[in-house]
């Protein structure tokens, strides 16, 4: 057996996270929605997704027949919300074009969508045990130091370095491997502080030797974030109900329900506020063309109130600023040809698909935590 797959299948042996959930299974269903999850969610914030998504939703065939607005109640507050939508994409794939079982090979199951090489190759090494090495953040991150790997990580040339090197080292127990792989990478060769007086690959790592254990992977300098802004409108009726709006499919928030949105200027959707001074400033004018832009989109009869305080929300790409316009509303009929604008009731719009912002927005109004 290649040495350092030996040292990490004796550390994960006694070691590792045995005890996850997705680990009690082969089942390629249960498998692939752990990797989906986990592609972006620490384990620790995904477990009780992966519990309820698959309680809710156990089969390929449950998922790819679900309505939309269930798969993303359940996906609500885990953020990334694509990966709710290529979810349910794959699993109607998956039932259509697999006639109900996850693609066998790499190649078929790349073409997935939501499943890049690393998720595939964890599901099939995990569920049908084939020799397939993966290269998720935690993998990246050991094989780096390992090897004391200077380049841009995300530079195309270090990733097909780090491919080539990943396949080279793992074994035919590749299920294991992996596992290991990943559990050395999130227990002990973490990003900050590794602990590698614990690690099993001490002797053999390039970067600790050399003694750059923290200066690796390399941190290439990152341009700051691009501003957003944009108001949410907070509109109650006499029955005390939230309006809510269905974004378009697409987006960061595709598919999801979000308090009805306007930029500074009344356009539909947050602008980019990069060098504005005070781009969300509460003014005469503003309120005007909120109010009038609400006004004629939603087809109510507004009569804009309180603006509360700023807040943000970071994104992967950009940074939202935001601030809540509390307004008054005679009648609520509403101008929805499409049925994208709701009245929802306070507890019944929590168990929507919501965005983590809106969440807590409605949540602080509700007095809930
Ligand atoms: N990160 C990505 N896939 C994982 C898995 N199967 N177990 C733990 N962490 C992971």
């Amino acid at each position: 057996m290649i040495p350092i797959a030996e040292a990490l299948l004796d550390w994960y042996a006694c070691h590792g996270r045995h005890d996850l959930p997705w680990r009690q299974s082969r089942d390629p269903y249960h498998l692939w929605l752990a990797e989906i999850m986990l592609q972006q969610t620490q384990v620790e914030s995904a477990r009780p997704y992966y519990a309820r998504f698959l309680q809710a939703l156990p089969s390929w065939q449950a998922l790819a027949a679900a309505a939309q607005d269930q798969v993303l109640a359940l996906w609500s507050g885990l953020g990334y919300y694509a990966r709710a939508r290529n979810a349910q994409r794959a699993a109607q794939e998956v039932v259509t074009r697999f006639g109900g079982h996850f693609p066998n090979t790499l190649e078929a199951a790349v073409t997935l969508p939501g499943v890049g090489r690393s998720t595939a190759a964890a599901v099939l090494a995990s569920a049908f045990g084939h020799r397939q090495a993966i290269l998720d953040a935690n993998a990246r991150r050991v094989l780096i130091r390992s090897h004391a790997i200077d380049a841009d990580p995300k530079a195309a040339a270090t990733q097909q370095w780090l491919w080539t090197l990943a396949s080279a080292l793992t074994p035919e127990d590749a299920h294991g491997y992996n596992q290991a792989i990943q559990d050395l990478g999130a227990m002990i060769c973490t990003p900050r502080q590794p602990r590698c007086v614990a690690c099993p690959l001490v002797d053999r790592c390039l970067a600790h030797a050399q003694g750059r254990s923290h200066a690796l992977p390399a941190i290439v300098n990152k341009a700051p974030k691009p501003q957003r802004c944009a108001f949410f409108l907070l509109v109650v009726d006499t029955e005390g109900q939230i309006l809510l709006e269905k974004r378009p499919d697409s987006g960061i928030w595709g598919g999801l329900w979000c308090l009805p949105q306007a930029a500074p200027d009344g356009g539909a959707f947050p602008v980019l506020c990069s060098g504005t001074l005070h781009p969300l400033e509460d003014t005469p004018a503003v309120r005007q063309s909120l109010q009038a832009a609400w006004s004629r989109r939603l087809g109510l009869n507004l009569q804009l109130r309180a603006l509360e305080e700023e807040q943000q929300h970071v994104f992967t790409h950009f940074q939202l600023r935001f601030r809540c316009v509390h307004a008054r509303v005679w009648g609520s009929a509403v101008a929805d040809s499409a049925a994208t604008l709701r009245w929802h009731r306070p507890a019944d719009a929590l168990a929507q698909g919501l965005p983590t912002p809106i969440r807590r927005i409605l949540r602080e109004r509700s007095g809930g935590c």
